[in-house]
């Protein structure tokens, strides 16, 4: 099945899009999405071109041809892009939309460079998502708390911002943070309420790693649609590799502890597809799962 719009996989209910880094990834999120039976984005963010030397496309490629593979639809979004020079590669590496990231510039440049980056992709048919307020907790940011008065979402000025930059979707803080390895993030339902009735465009949420499963099954029939998760993946992965080798200190064959790695990150794929549709889980919580594998 080729690779889809990513405006496909919104448009066709709450989607989960989750973190590409290595081909592991992009395998895994594939096959937990296809023993779901729903669509799913893969998405490769600025972080992870600068761990791979800056380079987009041997990931990109890796992505494309997983995706290329799948019995489900499976789009391909480039994350959290600050720099100008790698949203102008999205088009060309095959991705269907990007993240324009100008959220720690303020308001007017935001927009301005938003605008920008959002007159360029459409030209080329991509879908684009831009983020207002502060999710806090990326890479080499220094952290923010999400409760701290004016980090979350203003919906009258979310408004302003979808029509002054003409995105497609918007990432709003409402209480999530990236990069938690506990589920325990507590989200204003009332503000996503507010900026689902204000706001034009599909809502999105980052950091939903963080988030307990009543929580987030509350923010998707709130007006969430694209519920972004990347750290549960490298929890099941690292607990998984963690535990493997413990058991099989013997063990140089990297195969023998990637399998079971790639197979836990699919099975926190299946599990969070099926959180987001609303569909039961028969093994029980995404919750469950986690706590497993959490660090101490
Ligand atoms: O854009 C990516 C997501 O916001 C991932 O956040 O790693 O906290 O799940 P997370
Ligand atoms: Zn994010």
């Amino acid at each position: 099945m080729p690779l889809v719009p990513t405006g496909r996989t919104v448009a066709s209910g709450p989607v989960c899009a989750f973190n590409v880094i290595t081909l592991e990834h992009a395998e895994a999120i594939v096959a937990g999405a296809e023993a779901a039976g729903r669509p799913v984005i893969l998405q490769i963010s600025e972080n992870a071109v600068r761990f791979h030397d800056r380079r987009l496309a041997p990931i990109a490629a890796a992505a494309r041809a997983v995706a290329a593979a799948a019995t489900v639809d499976v789009a391909l979004h480039l994350d959290h892009v600050v720099s100008r020079d790698l949203w102008r590669q999205a088009p060309e590496h095959g991705f269907g939309s990007i993240m324009v990231d100008a959220s720690r510039l303020p308001y007017r440049e935001n927009v301005a460079a938003t605008r920008a980056a959002a007159e360029f992709s459409h030209a080329r048919g991509l879908w684009v998502e831009a983020e207002l307020g502060t999710v806090g907790g990326k890479e080499g940011e220094p952290p923010v708390d999400p409760h701290a008065p004016g980090s979350r979402t203003d919906p009258a000025q979310a408004a302003s911002y979808v029509t002054q930059t003409g995105v497609d979707a918007l990432a709003v803080a409402v209480g999530s943070a990236h990069a938690m390895t506990t589920r325990s993030a507590a989200l204003d339902h009332s503000l996503i309420g507010r900026l689902r009735a204000e706001v034009a465009v599909p809502l999105v949420l980052h950091g939903s790693s963080g988030v307990p499963d009543e929580e987030l099954r509350r923010a998707v029939l709130g007006g969430i649609v694209k519920v972004n998760i990347g750290t549960a993946l490298n929890v099941a992965f690292t607990g998984s590799v963690r535990g493997t080798l413990a058991a099989r200190p013997e063990l140089v064959d990297p195969r023998r502890y990637l399998a079971p790695a790639r197979e836990a990150m699919a099975e926190t794929v299946t599990r969070f597809c099926r959180l987001v549709a609303g569909e039961a889980d028969p093994q029980g919580s995404v919750a469950g799962l986690t706590l497993t594998v959490t660090e101490s």
